[in-house]
């Protein structure tokens, strides 16, 4: 067993499993396999996000590097290898001669990858942190003296919040940061159902293996005896609450064990555990967030097909709910 009994994963996973509906966090997705496997979701012509946010960073980042606040530090959120925030970066590098970059990321693969593909950019000094995300931004704060700071958040990770973990995770964003420190947020918006699907349930199963790499994750960690292979992937729109629901559901009736954990769980035929939701947003969903989190939306640029956006949310400090 390498994971130990007193952390959030151990606490996550007790409190999911004897859920019902069973739930395990997203956040527990990205071990390094999962991080890896993510990488690889990145690359299907299926998954839109990724390529439509760096063609947007692509051919939008000088506009938006203009607005930055000038002599900014750089912290990116979760960023895996780096490779969107590059685009930002050299164009600030161009007006501010040197840009101190903190990826945070709670894979060491991840941040040793972003961290090499940073070598060929003149002016950009990265200093990974290997961290949770809001643990990581503290870290950077500490780091940074009174330098204004710019935190990426991109790749539509917050669509991976429930509602409530939102507004708590940018309430506690914005409390870090400063007056005139800025939220680069990068969210995927609603579309077609059909391409949404496709998206998250791949023709290769490159989705499926990252979905189901949890169970084994979980097996490596905590001596569980989870079957993968037992278990279906599934991924469902839930147009009321504008999410994918991403699941893994149990070919036949079977008990787990996490014996560490105190765990015996008998599955029935057809139970579903909740892996993941990845909302959908609307443009005054954005409104919505910069808002409750005392912000104010300074711009706001959308991918040509409308599937993507970016929005740059300046801190004022005043909140409205
Ligand atoms: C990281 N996050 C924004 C991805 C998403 O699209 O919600 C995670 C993912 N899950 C399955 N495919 C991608």
């Amino acid at each position: 067993m390498s994971t130990p009994l007193d952390t959030d994963f151990a606490r996550d996973l007790v409190r999911g499993l004897k859920n019902h509906p069973r739930r395990l966090f997203p956040r527990y997705l990205y071990d390094d396999v999962g991080s890896a496997l993510f990488e690889v979701i990145t690359l299907l012509p299926e998954y839109l996000i990724t390529r439509s946010e760096t063609q947007l960073l692509r051919s939008s980042s000088a506009e938006i590097a203009a607005q930055l606040p000038s002599g900014c530090a750089v912290c990116e959120l979760g960023g895996g290898r780096g490779a969107k925030a590059k685009f930002l970066l050299s164009g600030l590098a161009k007006r501010d001669r040197q840009v101190k970059y903190f990826p945070v990321d709670v894979s060491r693969w991840a941040l040793d990858e972003t961290v090499i593909g940073m070598e060929g950019i003149d002016d950009v000094v990265t200093t990974p942190i290997c961290d949770t995300y809001l643990d990581g931004l503290v870290q950077v704060e500490e780091r940074i003296d009174k330098r204004p700071l710019v935190v990426l958040f991109l790749g539509s990770n917050l669509g991976n919040f429930d509602l409530p973990q939102r507004d708590e995770f940018i309430a506690r964003v914005s409390a870090c940061l400063k007056t005139g420190d800025a939220l680069l947020l990068g969210v995927d918006m609603v579309k077609p159902k059909a391409l949404l699907h496709e998206a998250y349930d791949d023709p290769i199963g490159a989705t499926a293996a990252f979905n189901k790499n949890i169970l084994a994750r979980i097996n490596r960690e905590f001596e569980a005896n989870f079957d993968p292979r037992a278990y279906g992937h599934t991924a469902v729109w839930n147009e009321n609450e504008s999410r994918m629901e991403l699941g893994l559901v149990s070919h036949r009736a079977q008990r787990v064990v996490i014996p560490c954990l105190g765990l015996d769980l008998d599955f029935e035929q057809g139970e579903r555990i909740v892996t993941e939701y990845s909302y959908k947003f609307n443009p005054s969903d954005i409104d919505e967030v910069a808002k409750k989190g005392g912000f104010s939306v300074q711009g706001t640029w959308t991918h040509a097909e409308g599937r993507f956006s970016e929005s740059l949310l300046i801190k004022t400090g005043v909140k409205t709910r």
